[in-house]
């Protein structure tokens, strides 16, 4: 039975396969099918894989972890390896904010809710339209970028108040407007719908990733971080996409000098191993009586130690200031498609990079350019609420010359599939 068979008997339809290709191995910054075709991954599991495949650091980790042991239950007593990786993303974070451990992004998110409802006592969430929080029941309440994640499912979580992200190109408008326009929606719901002193926390992505990767106006972080702190309502950032290093910045709150009072990360946590983090104040997780949240498998050690090697090596190699350098360049090469017809937008930070095509024909064209990207060897991958955007992920030790042939192929790709369009 071939793998097609094998897998419309026994996995479950509700993750659609994005292409048909089987994957039997990685190294470095490529995959490898089951015929031997390479393919340099622009999507890193969906911005995880900050190394690529198979580094030797990651490797090492894992095996000394192994030999050692795979999982204890987190309460069952202390282990160096949990307190080791802590310690380091206080670190790049905020250092005095202790690290509750999960194992996904939405499992992180669920723990940002719970803890802000029950620190607080206050019942409202507030979140952007076109966020992505994750497909938990909780997290999906606060996710709006698609309407098809949340049909089926209602009634989702209560008091969750969605009103629009700073979004110049969704909302057809300059970064100016399109930030007076969010304020004044925000201003709004807390007149008119619900009292500032009933909202417990605002849920934020400091660059929305699922939504397309849309980069808010400058003053947008720190105008919340001011509301916020006027209402006594905490914010909370979703860095589970931005986060660790990817922008150029360990986090990408950092770029507007804020404090959250709650940071919630994951995806690239781990090293590639499944692992997620809600960091927040000191007094907010002292206020969290033992015993009211928890999981079996949060802080799994052995992604404890992936995710401790991956960070040295982050750290040593300068991986995020290599993020922000390669960023830079790519968006000043693929800017030159900014011109083109059907392009609405090139835009990233670090290497968070995004182009952007023209709503109404936007998704026949994203799936156009991934197509003939996966026939020359290159994984790239959709975002936006209309699939109208291609974002690139790559690994962040990426081979420079590699990037740029990739980036070249990229942009002649973009070429032919808007050229019908002039
Ligand atoms: C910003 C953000 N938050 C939360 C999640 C959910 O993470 P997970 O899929 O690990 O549950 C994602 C996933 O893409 C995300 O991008």
């Amino acid at each position: 039975m071939d793998i097609v068979e094998r897998y419309r008997k026994s996995i479950a339809g509700v993750v659609p396969l994005e292409t048909p290709i089987e994957f039997v191995r990685g190294e470095g910054s490529y995959l490898y099918d089951a015929q031997g075709k390479r393919y340099l991954d622009l999507m890193t599991g969906i911005a995880v894989n900050v190394l690529g495949y198979g580094h030797p650091a990651i490797l090492q980790a894992l095996d000394q972890q192994a030999h050692q042991y795979f999982h204890l239950y987190n309460g069952l007593g202390y282990q160096r390896i949990v307190a080791d990786f802590a310690e380091v993303v206080q670190s790049i974070a905020e250092p005095d904010y202790p690290v509750y451990f999960g194992n996904s992004g939405a499992e992180a998110v669920e723990a940002a809710i719970k803890l802000a409802r029950y620190a607080t006592g206050r019942p409202g969430i507030i979140a952007f339209r076109g966020a992505f929080h994750g497909r938990t029941l909780g997290a999906l309440s606060l996710t709006a970028s698609n309407a098809n994640y949340r049909s089926g499912y209602e009634p989702l979580v209560p008091s969750v108040y969605h009103v629009d992200y700073p979004a110049p190109t969704r909302l057809n408008l300059t970064p100016e407007q399109a930030l007076h326009h969010t304020q004044n929606q925000l201003l709004t719901l807390l007149s008119d719908e619900i009292d500032s002193s009933r909202v417990a926390v605002i849920v934020v992505e400091p660059i929305q990733g699922e939504g397309g990767y849309v980069i808010p106006p400058d003053g947008f972080l720190p105008w919340l971080a001011e509301l916020c702190h006027q209402h006594g309502i905490l914010l909370a950032v979703d860095e589970v996409q931005s986060g660790m290093g990817r922008t150029g910045q360990w986090f990408a709150y950092q770029h507007a000098q804020v404090h959250p009072d709650i940071l919630i990360m994951g995806k690239a946590l781990g090293g590639g191993l499944p692992l997620s983090a809600m960091t927040a104040r000191r007094d907010l997780m002292q206020a969290w009586t033992p015993g009211t949240h928890g999981t079996t498998f949060g802080g799994n050690p052995l992604a404890c130690a992936t995710g401790l090697a991956q960070l040295h090596v982050m750290k040593t190699e300068k991986l995020v200031e290599r993020a922000h350098k390669l960023g830079l360049e790519a968006l000043t090469r693929l800017r030159t498609a900014s011109a083109w017809p059907g392009v609405v937008d090139v835009r990233g930070r670090g290497l968070m990079v995004a182009l952007e095509f023209r709503r109404d024909i936007g998704g026949s064209l994203v799936m156009a350019v991934m197509e003939e990207g996966l026939r020359r060897g290159l994984i790239l991958h959709p975002a936006g609420l209309n699939h109208e955007v291609i974002r690139l992920m790559p690994p962040l030790n990426i081979d420079e010359t590699v990037f740029n042939e990739a980036l070249t192929e990229l942009l002649d790709i973009v070429q032919g599939c808007t050229r019908p369009l002039s």
